[in-house]
């Protein structure tokens, strides 16, 4: 399943890097929630190579027209251009993130960078991969030595809930915080000891799907902001090297708490 995850992954890639520069339409799903018709092409790419395959799988697709239902134990989750404001303004930071999950368990990540080439793999048990290339996160311990992603929901302007406070108390205790708006790559940045952790909240399965399973496999951390299991379907996300979990948790219960 994971050849065909790639594959549909490749396809998808190309079309984005095809339109980059050349986009026809773009429509307001929210005042900064944007799609254009090249998220809609490239879905339909990736559903059609995963149906052609297994048409009697679940699809949980994030522009939804061709998503369904079924009885199936396995459902993909599927994001096809995560990153679309960057993709609109012509920034070279945006991805394809596909996952599956077998009976409500993720199972495979796939996260495509069509720009770097950088194809980014994991399957459950499996271990982590840039490229073929085994990836692992990285070693730092301390959350004074760390780096540090976050991203903010397309809700930011109306609803900020404690976003910038996060930040804010991030910022002084780290190196940085960088928000570079795909959050797919931002975990898989993680994966590969680019970045030390991540968090969001309010992000959708098909955002932190794939990029769990590559976190995970690279021998990282990945939970809610309590540090409670995580869920796909619940829209906060903590994803660390697992060394800097604990210091992570505890600073975002500094906002939390009050
Ligand atoms: C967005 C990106 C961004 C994150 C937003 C997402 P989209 O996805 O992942 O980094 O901060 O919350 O909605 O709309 O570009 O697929
Ligand atoms: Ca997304
Ligand atoms: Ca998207």
């Amino acid at each position: 399943m994971i050849q065909i995850a790639i594959e549909a992954a490749l396809k998808a890639g190309k079309i984005l890097k095809d339109h980059l520069g050349q986009i026809e339409e773009i429509n307001h799903k929210g005042e900064i929630d944007l799609v254009t018709n090249v998220d809609r092409l490239s879905e339909r790419s990736i559903v059609e190579t995963i149906k052609a395959h297994y048409p009697h799988h679940q699809i949980l697709a994030e522009e939804g027209g061709n998503n369904s239902e079924t009885t199936s134990e396995y459902k993909w989750l599927i994001d096809p251009l995560d990153g679309t404001t960057n993709y609109i303004h012509g920034l070279p930071y945006f991805c394809v993130s596909i996952a599956l999950e077998k009976e409500g368990e993720l199972i495979l990540g796939v996260v495509y960078d069509p720009v770097r080439e950088e194809l980014f793999t994991a399957e459950k048990g499996q271990g982590a991969f840039l490229n073929q290339k085994r990836i692992t996160v990285s070693k730092v311990e301390k959350l004074e030595k760390s780096l540090l992603v976050t991203g903010f929901p397309p809700s930011i302007w109306q609803d900020q809930g404690k976003s910038f406070e996060h930040f804010k108390n991030f910022t002084v205790r780290c190196q940085g915080v960088r928000r570079l708006g795909s959050a797919a790559i931002d975990l898989c940045y993680v994966a590969a000891g680019r970045l030390d952790a991540f968090w969001e909240r309010g992000l959708k399965p098909w955002d932190m799907g794939a990029g769990a399973v590559l976190v995970r496999e690279a021998g990282g951390c990945v939970t809610d902001f309590q540090g409670r299991n995580f869920d796909v379907y619940q829209a906060e996300i903590l994803a660390s090297n697992g060394r800097i979990h604990k210091a992570m948790q505890e600073v975002l219960q500094l906002a939390e708490e009050r």
